[in-house]
Formats: structure tokens, sequence, C-alpha cells
């Protein structure tokens, strides 16, 4: 089975990240996938809105280990903005469809920085959003740096973005960025229900009123890159290459 199903439900577009076994952790193909499935959204009129959702136990565990050790360990230069990282950022920037976010699970790295590209966040308690970055010798991404502090202020910001705290869904949501805390199982079903709500909504007036909400995209764009910069000299690192190497061997109890 594909590691990103999509389905239609109405007018609404399920992407549905599937590797459980790896709790989601996201592949280059996976990010690629996602991407090209929101950019052929984008002018498709019958889609009123997008729903990204995990599976029970993981939204996702965000960046493949093994691969941020391969593309570290390289001597090639991976091309800034040509991963798939920045890829799948790129798209949920330039998507102009109301975007929701259902969480039952682990939102690691990516998984917690893409709910600030999203419009509505749905999350169970039980979920866990972190930004291990700074622990694993890496730096923010996603215009986390940016969109973080501007949601919740700085110093919870910091907390999570450079102290690697988790927290839970019920904390995600004092701290601002989800909207409703879904009982155990029901973060989809939740998720479905607020995008049926949307998608009655006035497609124009809703991508219009979407658009002016956000920053501009150029803004969002020159902080991915600037991040882009620090993050991938410092994959590079020995303190990165010895975290990673850290998590791929560890023992278990
Ligand atoms: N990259 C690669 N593999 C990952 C992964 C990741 N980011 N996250 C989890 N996995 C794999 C584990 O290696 C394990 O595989 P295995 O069974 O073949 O050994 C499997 O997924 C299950 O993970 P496990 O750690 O046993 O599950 P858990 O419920 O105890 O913990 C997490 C889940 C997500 C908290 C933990 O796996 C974790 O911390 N992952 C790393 C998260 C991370 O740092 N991501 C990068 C952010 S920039």
């Amino acid at each position: 089975m594909s590691d990103i199903l999509v389905r239609d439900d109405a007018a609404i577009r399920v992407i549905t990240m599937n590797r459980p076994d790896k709790k989601n952790a996201l592949t280059q193909e996976m990010y690629h996938t996602v991407a090209k499935t929101l950019d052929a959204t984008a002018d498709d009129k019958a889609i009123r809105c997008i729903v990204i959702a995990g599976v029970p136990g993981a939204f996702t565990a965000g960046n493949d280990l093994a691969d941020f050790m391969a593309a570290g360990s390289s001597n090639e230069k991976r091309a800034f903005g040509t991963s798939g990282g920045s890829t799948l950022l790129h798209a949920l920037l330039r998507n102009p469809k109301p975007l929701v976010a259902a969480v039952d699970g682990v939102a690691i790295g990516i998984g917690t920085t893409m709910m600030f590209h999203c419009d509505y966040v749905v999350a169970t308690k039980a979920s866990t959003f972190a930004t291990p970055f700074v622990g694993l010798g890496l730096v923010p991404e996603g215009a986390s740096s940016l969109l973080m502090p501007r949601a919740m202020g700085h110093q919870r910001a910091f907390e999570l973005l450079v102290m690697g705290r988790r927290i839970d869904g019920e904390a995600a949501h004092q701290a601002g960025f989800v909207n409703q805390v879904a009982a155990p199982g029901q973060a989809e079903a939740e998720a479905l229900k607020v995008a049926a709500e949307i998608a009655k909504l006035p497609p124009e007036a809703v991508a219009i009123s979407k658009r002016l909400m956000r920053l501009p995209p150029e803004q969002v764009a020159e902080r991915f890159a600037l991040e882009g910069k620090h993050f991938g000299e410092q994959m590079r690192s020995p303190e990165a290459l010895a975290a990673f190497k850290g998590f791929l061997e560890r023992k278990r109890a």
C-alpha cells in the first residue's frame, strides 16, 4: 500500500500519511507526493477544502532521520531548496484552499511546523507536538522561527523551538495553534465535519480572506530560505550527525 493515500469526500480532498510502522516518518518520495497532490488541487474548483491526516498514533514523526543521516554524510551537497521538506513547505505556502489538519498522535518536527501553514487544526489530547531541532543539532524550519513566536509569543515558542519541550493536544490548544481538542480516535471525523462546514462557504471569498489573513508569501519564503541555509549547514555538522546516529542506533530497553 502507498505511503500517501488520497481520497475525495464530496468537495473535500483528504491526504493521509500512511507509513504506520515508522510512525509516518516522511521520506523524500512522501514529501513530493503530498506536494504534488496539494498543487493539483490549487485550480480544481470541485475541491473546496483539504484535510491532512495521519494514522492513529502518528500524524508524522517528522523527516526520516535515516534520510537526514544520508544527506548529512554525503559529499554531494543537496541543492538548497530542492529537498522534499522544502518542496512540501512551498506547496503548503502557495496552496489557496483552506487546509485542515487532523492530528491523533505524534506530530514531530515538520509535523508541528506544518500546523502553522494550516488554517484549522483538530488534535486529540493524546497527541504530542514537538520540534526537537536544536537537540538534533539543527535549527527551526518551515518558517517556524517567524510563525511560532507570532502565534504564541517569543517565550512559549522558545520553549518548543529551542528547548524542544513536548506538549500534548490540550497544551497546543492553550498555546493557540490547535482549534479543537477531539475525543480519542475522533480527530479525522471532527476534521471532516469542519472541512464540510468550510466547503459550504463561498469559495472565492474564502480564498481572498485566507490570503489577506496570512503573511505575504514572499516574506514566509524568505524565512524558509534563511532557515534552510542554516539547516543545510547544520545537517552536516558533527553534532547533528552524532544525534542522527544516536537515534538510528539506539538500544531498546
Ligand atoms: N525517522 C526514521 N525512523 C523513525 C522516525 C524518524 N523520524 N521516527 C520513528 N521512526 C521509526 C523508529 O526507528 C522505529 O522503527 P523500527 O521499529 O524499525 O526500529 C519505528 O519508527 C517506531 O518508532 P519508536 O521510536 O519505536 O516509537 P515510539 O512510539 O517509541 O516513539 C517517536 C515515537 C516519534 C516519539 C520517536 O520515534 C522519535 O522520537 N522519533 C524521532 C523524531 C524526530 O526526531 N524527528 C525528526 C524531527 S526534525
